[in-house]
């Protein structure tokens, strides 16, 4: 069993098993102990079982185990949202001797506020690379405070696409843990862990769950650094996935396969549209072959990779409006990873919180639009972009 829809639909859980054919629902806060002495080998980590749902519980712990499987990892830890994955992943590596993120300049735009403005608050250093597709620019940003490399891949807004492989080498040459923000490709399309990643997160919230209906992130690493956050700064500060959230994510996830493959299909073909479109200066997506990366897109992942692409139109932030507020069929929320498509303009919404300078440098142009394409017929959506861009004046 390795094909990655066989697993969505049966890793980390056993329906003969009496529990049902889809994975049952544990809402309960706390499991009884059969024992005190194994409530206190539990309570040390020292026995296995649940305990307090802050920390595990059984219907987690499926999705914990299907996406540590679908990942080729050993473990995973779910948490309430993808920020609080990229939170409790990127702390696990911070000492008080290494304390310096040495980071993708190319990452979703709370990632960077997280980075910058949450993280210096508790002694730590981001180091941003604002070229990552440049591996000595990444070499220059390492020092011997440096504690963790982070990258995000394929990228959220500009769809950047790394070289994992080659950056894992480069981190590992400096004893430095590698760690992936995969929420764009999914393990559909891409499975770092083998490419030599360290650690693999998601926003669960976007592809796995699908449905627009549940927050939620996934750690994957190590199956010791994994149960190490978990008995550690998870316990403690409780960014925990709600037992629901993790059940609806299940239900995402059976599917998961069949989404992203039916999404890529029609992002290819809106890119592609919007590519000869004239009110269009220049598209974002890794399956065009005017993408910087497009050979590694196809290297790594056999195509674009996610369903997620930007691109910039004429007019700035007036001719992005103009296109957004036309919009029929596509909707307009800061969102991605959605049945439904949906667009949004990333420099008045995701990263409106950043300096222009701080934008540009992360190519979030005024004039870039974001889209997050769905499942709708793609004919419906070209349709919709069409006469939406024809309103730029
Ligand atoms: C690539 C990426 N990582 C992480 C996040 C944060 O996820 P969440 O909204 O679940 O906290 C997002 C949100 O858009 C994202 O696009």
């Amino acid at each position: 069993m390795t094909d990655i829809n066989t697993l969505a639909l049966h890793a980390g859980y056993d329906p003969t098993s009496g529990g049902g054919l889809f994975p049952p629902l544990h809402m309960a806060v706390a499991y009884p102990y059969d024992s005190a002495e194994r409530g206190r080998l539990m309570c040390l980590g020292e026995d296995s079982g649940f305990t307090y749902s802050r920390v595990g519980n059984p219907t987690n712990d499926i999705l914990e185990k299907r996406l540590a499987v679908m990942e080729g990892g050993e473990a995973g830890l779910a948490t309430a949202s993808g920020l609080a994955a990229v939170f409790m992943a990127v702390l696990q590596f911070i000492e008080k001797t290494k304390s310096e993120v040495v980071c993708s300049g190319r990452v979703y735009g709370n990632t960077k506020n997280q980075l910058r403005l949450t993280w210096p608050t508790l002694g730590v250093t981001p180091r941003f690379v604002d070229s990552p597709h440049d591996l000595s620019a990444w070499e220059a940003a390492i020092n011997e405070n440096t504690a963790v490399v982070y990258v995000e891949s394929p990228s959220n807004p500009d769809v950047f696409v790394a070289d994992v492989k080659a950056l894992a080498d480069l981190a590992h040459q400096h004893n430095l843990p590698l760690i992936i923000d995969s929420t764009l490709a999914t393990p559909v399309f891409l499975r770092p862990l083998s490419l030599g990643a360290d650690v693999v997160i998601h926003s669960a919230t976007k592809y796995l769950s699908g449905h627009s209906a549940a927050l939620g992130g996934v750690i994957v690493g190590q199956r010791d650094w994994v149960e190490g956050i978990r008995n550690g700064h998870y316990h403690f500060v409780g960014p925990t996935m709600s037992a629901f959230n993790a059940w609806l994510t299940l239900m995402g996830i059976e599917t998961v396969g069949l989404r992203m493959a039916r999404a890529v299909s029609t992002a290819q073909k809106v890119a592609e549209f919007l590519a000869a479109h004239p009110n269009v200066q220049s598209v974002n997506y890794p399956g065009l072959p005017t993408h910087p990366q497009h050979s590694l897109a196809i290297a790594q992942m056999g195509c674009g990779g996610t369903s997620l692409l930007s691109f910039v139109v004429e007019g700035g932030t007036k001719g992005a409006w103009a296109v957004l507020e036309s919009l029929k069929v596509i909707i307009q929320a800061t969102h991605l990873g959605s049945n439904q498509t949906v667009a949004v303009h990333p420099a008045t919404t995701t990263h409106v919180r950043q300096p222009p300078e701080m934008r540009q440098a992360a190519g979030v142009l005024d004039g870039m639009i974001r889209c997050s394409v769905g499942l709708e017929d793609p004919g419906d959506l070209i349709a919709d972009l069409d006469q939406a861009l024809a309103t730029i004046e």
